[in-house]
């Protein structure tokens, strides 16, 4: 025999059954998209590399070490895309969204790629459904796209769900205070680890994403952001409480909230289940006031979120698929297949789940078959034209006559 081979490790394949959660979801969020204005989006798998050093930041984990980077056949530096944000603000100023009413409303629903160390909630292939307003400062937009992830857990029944929320000011405003915690992180600089200690210049809000002790002990009492939020920036921040307190959304402010992308701005948040262990960070997202501008657009305020598809269907343990088909249609010995098929396209063409057997069972064994796939009334074609109908439940059978099926049924 030849070697099997494997799916990559840190992907997998979604069988028939667990694909019923992902439809279930996707639903859900069409249901809740629709209903709230957003328009679906498709940006392609892969994008220039650029979009992302550019966009996500060249000091964040995702750039320097979790990207599936490859040179096309031209020469182009090319990546399977980590997240959806760069490639939405990058059509959108490639199609000259902001001529069109502000905000545009977005959202989106699809496979994401980073190399990180698989575990469980943890993928090298996984997927997202997110949503992104762009062309808006107003605190309300925050409050709504906060409200949209909220409805969507609690629609899909997510149990365990809780809500952190934080700030990091404005671009400019922000610049004082990391001068404060990079000068605080070099006092520490001994007790923090390795690949902290190294991007104090570049990124020193990462040192309060690190999980090993020295770090951690460092920042439990380093400066926060937080506390000297200011002006507009504080204004802003209480506006989007206030409506979230109105709306009757929960969360706890977390001055230590940081994100693993550079591009935000002002509000950040984290959706967390208490269900999935390490990999808790059901959602996440924020502000992003600089992006679209960054990417060669105009000044272009905007807020939205991602959420991790299969963390949502492992917290919420995806019950397993309603028994689907309406008739099944059985052959009794010596009955005419090409009777059966046309029936089989009348049910069918009539918006009712049929099958047919297409393993040459014998009737007993098309009855089981029937009875595995939870069928509600078997259908039994006999020689000569005429139909058996069995309620699969009751076991009761009557004769019917064959073009009268979906009157009786
Ligand atoms: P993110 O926090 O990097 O944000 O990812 C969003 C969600 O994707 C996470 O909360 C998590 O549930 C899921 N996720 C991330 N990495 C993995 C993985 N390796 N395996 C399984 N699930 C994962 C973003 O991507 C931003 N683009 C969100 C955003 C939109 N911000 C503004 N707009």
């Amino acid at each position: 025999m030849s070697p099997r081979l494997k799916a990559p490790r840190g992907t997998f394949d979604v069988l028939p059954e667990a694909a019923a959660g992902y439809a279930r979801l996707e639903q859900a969020a069409r249901g809740l998209f629709e209903r709230a204005g957003y328009g679906l989006i498709e940006t392609p798998v892969f994008e220039e590399t650029e979009l992302f050093e550019r966009g996500v930041g060249d000091s964040t984990d995702i750039v320097r070490k979790e990207m599936f980077t490859f040179e096309d056949q031209g020469g182009r530096s090319l990546t399977l895309r980590p997240e959806g944000t760069a490639p939405i603000c990058r059509a959108y100023v490639e199609h000259g969204m902001h001529k069109l009413a502000q905000p545009v409303k977005l959202w989106y629903l699809g496979p994401f790629f980073r190399h990180e160390r698989p575990q469980a909630g943890r993928y090298r292939e996984f997927h997202q459904v997110g949503a992104e307003a762009i062309g808006t400062d107003s605190p309300l937009a925050d409050a709504e796209t906060i409200m949209l992830l909220s409805g969507l857990l609690t629609e899909l029944e997510v149990p365990g769900v809780t809500l952190r929320l934080g700030s990091l000011g404005s671009l400019g405003a922000r610049r004082e205070y990391l001068e404060e915690l990079r000068a605080y992180l070099r006092e520490h600089e001994s007790e923090l680890s390795r690949d902290v200690a190294e991007r104090i210049d570049a990124n020193p809000l990462r040192a309060f994403d690190a999980d090993d002790e020295g770090t951690r002990a460092v920042m439990a009492s380093a400066p926060q952001l937080l506390d000297r939020l200011e002006g507009e920036d504080a204004e802003h921040f209480a506006a989007v409480r206030e409506l979230l307190d109105g709306a009757g959304i929960g969360y706890e402010l977390d001055g230590s909230l940081v994100r693993g992308l550079d591009y935000y701005t002002r509000t950040i948040f984290e959706f967390h289940c208490d269900r999935l262990g390490a990999q808790s960070q059901v959602g996440g997202g924020g502000r992003y006031d600089g992006l679209v501008e960054e990417l060669g657009g105009p000044p272009t305020a905007a807020v939205g979120w991602a959420a991790g598809i299969e963390r949502i269907l492992l917290a919420i343990d995806a019950p397993p698929p309603e028994p689907a088909t309406d008739v099944f249609i059985a052959l009794a010995d010596g009955a005419e297949p090409a009777r059966a098929m046309a029936l089989l396209n009348e049910l069918r063409s009539a918006g009712r789940s049929a099958e047919l057997d297409l393993g040459g069972r014998g009737l007993k064994g098309q009855l089981k078959q029937a009875d595995r796939l939870g069928a509600r009334h078997t259908l039994i074609v006999e020689p000569g034209g005429t139909a058996q109908l069995r309620d699969m439940e009751s076991g009761e059978q009557r004769e019917i006559e064959p073009g009268r099926v979906l009157e009786e049924l």
